[in-house]
């Protein structure tokens, strides 16, 4: 979505505007622009298009100043335009706003505006924001910001500056994220830690209603009644580097390095850690239902979790996205339990979810990889996963803590239903614990799949199929392929192909076949046998013997693991294929067409 930075402070914020708003352009974005206040008004430079443009634009229309406000736009009202873009400034040239949501009471604000003479120059719900600063200012900035938080409705971040007080960067939020940081040369307001990690690691989180005065000697927060709230600083741990490619030629490629590591980061906090503590205060036999919803992949590990759940807790399990389970009036109650997974914490379908659960009574288990986002801070409970900064669009690292995350939920409720005793509770967690070097061994082998994948790129449809737990996770290897590679892609349980789709099945078709679950093993087989007969290809991913079938089948081994959790392994290669097919079509791998990091608005 939306990207926001702000600065305030003793070097010339332009350059540090730009430069963190780079940082941002993972959230996806069409236009960009940024403001600086300085004695004689604010000067403004935004249009549509790409950070490169704006930056060639500054060398045209150069602006330097102390304090400033950058925006990269991701449109949800009003088309990518220079007009639509921000910052948005009041028609007096007073008060300049960025601003990351949606106003959901635009339209009437906005005719009330101009029932008062208030001309407006774009057609976005933003627009209405800085305008009604400007409406309602009278002299106190932060009593104006007040009164503007009362009069929204919808989700908001804001960056504010006002003419009259240039040496004043004001913030506000509500239910979009904003971060505060503090340098030894100023202080930042940013939708996200990268944006100000080269000068800072040390943050505060404003929460909702909370308002920032930052000022180039320091900050201060309030709470709407104007009354001082005192805030504990945060230290972040990832590094810049963390947040930079780290010599790989995509965000993605690096984050599907890091597995390994972050994995083993991952389990041990959850064995050990805060997660373990977080873990130990949940009573599972308090529940007699198990909701997962999420949504993209985070959904997609909801539906293996749902097979683990299920074969270890002997509990029923519903998975449901998001989107569908914020408006199906759920049957749930004190006695549900609904585990909300998100790599963000931002997303919007996903924190409805968590609110529509909560208002009936639920509990909510958040399993978060933002610190501080808004699921973390309003679920019940929060396990955070230890992924670091995920930059690519495509989650891959994240995806794979979510699912060793889920997997020691399982064993541990498992437990504490008295469903596995410590021993095989002992025996699951070694094969957990094992995953990373397992991921390892698997990402030691990347040329298999590169040469595989080049072969690949003229496809125009691929099937994955799986049955059980395969089938769970062939869901993703869909979704990775279709968001980075642009090729269409389906997700079926084998058993299905007989049912409609195999008619699609033609000399060629390419379909991706995962086989790990032992006892499915003739079945999966079958349906192999069933496409190749009608001249498809397939890559096989398991470790059952099985023919080449004239070299038409071609098979990729895992590293031996308990069947529960192969998914882990499998989906490294499903990774692997997705990645190395859109390098090979030369596309934007890290920021997709179309698509956000964090899909913050319905
Ligand atoms: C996955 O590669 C996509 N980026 C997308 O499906 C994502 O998983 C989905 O938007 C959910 O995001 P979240 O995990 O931040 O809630």
């Amino acid at each position: 979505m939306c990207g926001i930075i702000g600065y305030i402070g003793n070097q010339d914020a332009v350059p540090i505007i730009v430069e963190g708003l780079k940082k941002l352009e993972y959230r996806g974005y069409d236009s960009a622009g940024l403001a600086v206040c300085g004695a004689d008004g604010f000067s403004v430079v935004k249009q549509k298009g790409r950070l490169d443009a704006l930056e060639i634009r500054l060398k045209q229309q150069p602006l330097s100043g102390f304090a400033g406000i950058g925006h990269t736009r991701w449109a949800t009202h009003g088309e990518p335009s220079d007009v639509n873009s921000h910052p948005h400034v009041g028609q007096q040239n007073r008060i300049a706003v960025v601003h990351n949501g949606i106003i959901e009471n635009y339209q009437e604000i906005k005719e009330y505006l101009q029932q008062k003479g208030v001309t407006f120059h774009s057609q976005t719900d933003s627009e209405v924001i800085a305008q009604l600063a400007e409406y309602y200012y009278d002299k106190e900035l932060i009593k104006t910001v007040v009164k503007l938080s009362r009069r929204l409705e919808g989700s908001y971040a804001l960056g504010i500056m006002c003419a009259a007080h240039p040496d004043v960067l004001v913030a506000v939020k509500k239910d979009n994220p904003l971060i505060i940081g503090v340098s030894a040369h100023g202080h930042f307001i940013a939708s996200d830690i990268p944006a100000v990690l080269k000068h800072t690691n040390q943050v505060y989180y404003l929460e909702d209603n909370e308002i920032a005065v930052l000022t180039a000697q320091g900050v201060q927060f309030f709470n709407t009644e104007l009354e001082t709230v005192s805030k504990k600083i945060e230290t972040v741990s990832w590094n810049p580097e963390a947040a930079e490619k780290g010599g790989y030629p995509h965000f993605m490629l690096k984050e599907i390095m890091e597995q390994p590591q972050i994995l083993k980061d991952t389990i041990a906090n959850l064995l050990s850690g805060k997660g373990a503590e977080v873990m130990q205060q949940i009573d599972i036999k308090k529940f007699t239902r198990v909701c997962i919803t999420a949504c993209g992949s985070a959904y997609n590990a909801g539906l293996v979790a749902k097979y683990v759940f299920e074969r270890l807790l002997r509990l029923p399990v519903e998975v449901e996205t998001a989107s569908e389970f914020r408006y199906k009036d759920a049957i749930i109650d004190e006695q549900s339990m609904v585990i909300l997974i998100s790599q963000s914490g931002e997303t919007a379908d996903t924190i409805a979810a968590m609110r529509e659960a909560k208002r009936k009574g639920a509990f909510t288990l958040s399993i978060v990889n933002v610190v501080g986002s808004t699921l973390s801070k309003e679920s019940d409970v929060c396990i955070y996963t230890a992924a670091g900064p995920e930059i690519a669009v495509a989650t891959t690292k994240a995806f794979s803590a979510q699912l060793t995350a889920l997997y020691l939920l399982a064993v541990r409720f498992a437990v504490g239903l008295g469903r596995l005793t410590p021993t095989q509770a002992k025996q699951y967690i070694g094969q957990i614990q094992s995953i990373p070097k397992k991921v390892a061994e698997i990402l030691q082998e990347v040329d298999t799949v590169q040469r595989y994948a080049a072969a690949c790129v003229g496809y125009k449809s691929v099937f994955f199929i799986g049955r059980n737990l395969d089938y769970a996770i062939a869901t993703e290897g869909s979704l990775k392929l279709k968001e980075i590679s642009y090729i269409h892609s389906e997700a079926y349980a084998g058993g299905e192909l007989k049912h409609g789709t195999i008619s699609l099945i033609e000399d060629n078709t390419l379909v991706v076949t995962l086989a790990t679950v032992e006892k499915l093993y003739p079945k999966i087989l079958s349906n192999a046998e069933q496409v190749l007969s009608r001249g498809a290809r397939v890559l096989w991913i398991g470790n059952a013997q099985t023919d080449d079938y004239g070299g038409r089948l071609v098979q990729l081994r895992l590293p031996p693991i308990e069947e529960l959790f192969a998914p882990s392994l499998s989906v490294i290669v499903l990774q692997l294929f997705a990645y190395y097919i859109a390098a090979n079509k030369g596309l934007d791998i890290d920021k997709p067409r179309n698509l956000a990091k964090s899909v913050t608005v319905e």
